[in-house]
């Protein structure tokens, strides 16, 4: 199921996803004795993570977290996602490190996605070819409509068996890791958070449009709920639309 929903503020969307977190992960650990996330990189989240390290969240020692993406860049570097979520929040929430899974940065961008996809296997007890079924993973859009580091026309887009796969960006000779296709369509919820004009006209059109070269299009988890969380400036063209409903079969 899908659903879409806009906020007049970007502190209103940190407190719904902070009650929601609340809500999935009491769910999931009282079902399964733990709650599995995996959360992106980018600006749009960073308020609410600030918000999730201050929160009452009390179970961090039940709570796994992994990451949808990471750039080639060492940890160090301002660019990485893991050194963003570090410090916005897990430095302060208190969670064991034993509980945190970074795409960690190995001799080249195929051997870290390698390394990841075998950390995921492991942890899920995976056989071949198998996606774990993470609780939730957080996902932003970027303006061109890529999510995580899936990026219009790159191959990690077709990748159908690695939990996770490396990703390059030729113009800007960028490299990252992603988590793939398989893992997000198999995810038990997926929250995409997007905020701002800029993102207006690729919410339009991811919401709008069954469009395979729109990466968010693609995400449509098989038994796994799909929510929006917008503010009125990424949402302000919407209103031309008579329905959202369209994903990619
Ligand atoms: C990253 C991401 C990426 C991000 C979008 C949206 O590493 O940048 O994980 O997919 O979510 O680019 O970014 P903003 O939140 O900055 O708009």
């Amino acid at each position: 199921m899908k659903t879409t929903l806009v906020f007049a503020s970007e502190a209103e969307v940190s407190s719904f996803l902070i009650e929601k977190w609340n809500k999935l992960g009491l769910d999931a650990i009282e079902d399964r004795g733990r709650f599995t996330v995996a959360l992106s990189g980018g600006k749009s989240p960073l308020g609410f993570y600030k918000s999730l390290a201050k929160s009452k969240w009390l179970h961090w020692d039940k709570t796994y977290v992994f990451l949808a993406d990471e750039r080639f860049v060492p940890f160090s570097d301002i660019n990485s996602n893991y050194r963003v979520i570090k410090e916005s929040l897990l430095d302060k929430a208190g969670i064991p490190p034993e509980n945190i899974f970074p795409i960690e940065i190995k001799e080249t961008p195929e051997l870290s996605a390698k390394n990841y996809s075998q950390r995921i296997k492991d942890f899920w007890e995976l056989e071949e070819g198998r996606s774990p079924d993470i609780d939730l993973i957080l996902l932003g859009i970027g303006q061109d409509g890529h999510t995580a580091s899936l990026f219009p026309e790159t191959k990690a887009l077709g990748e159908k068996k690695s939990p996770a796969a490396s990703v390059e960006l030729p113009p800007i000779k960028n490299k990252r890791i992603t988590l793939t296709l398989p893992v997000l369509n198999h995810a038990r919820n997926i929250i995409f958070l997007v905020l701002g004009t800029a993102k207006a006209e690729i919410v339009k059109n991811t919401l709008a449009n069954c469009n395979r070269s729109i990466p968010a299009s693609l995400v449509n988890p098989v038994n796994g709920e799909v929510l929006f969380l917008l503010d009125t400036a990424s949402a302000s063209l919407l209103h031309s639309l008579p329905t959202f409903n369209s994903f990619c079969p």
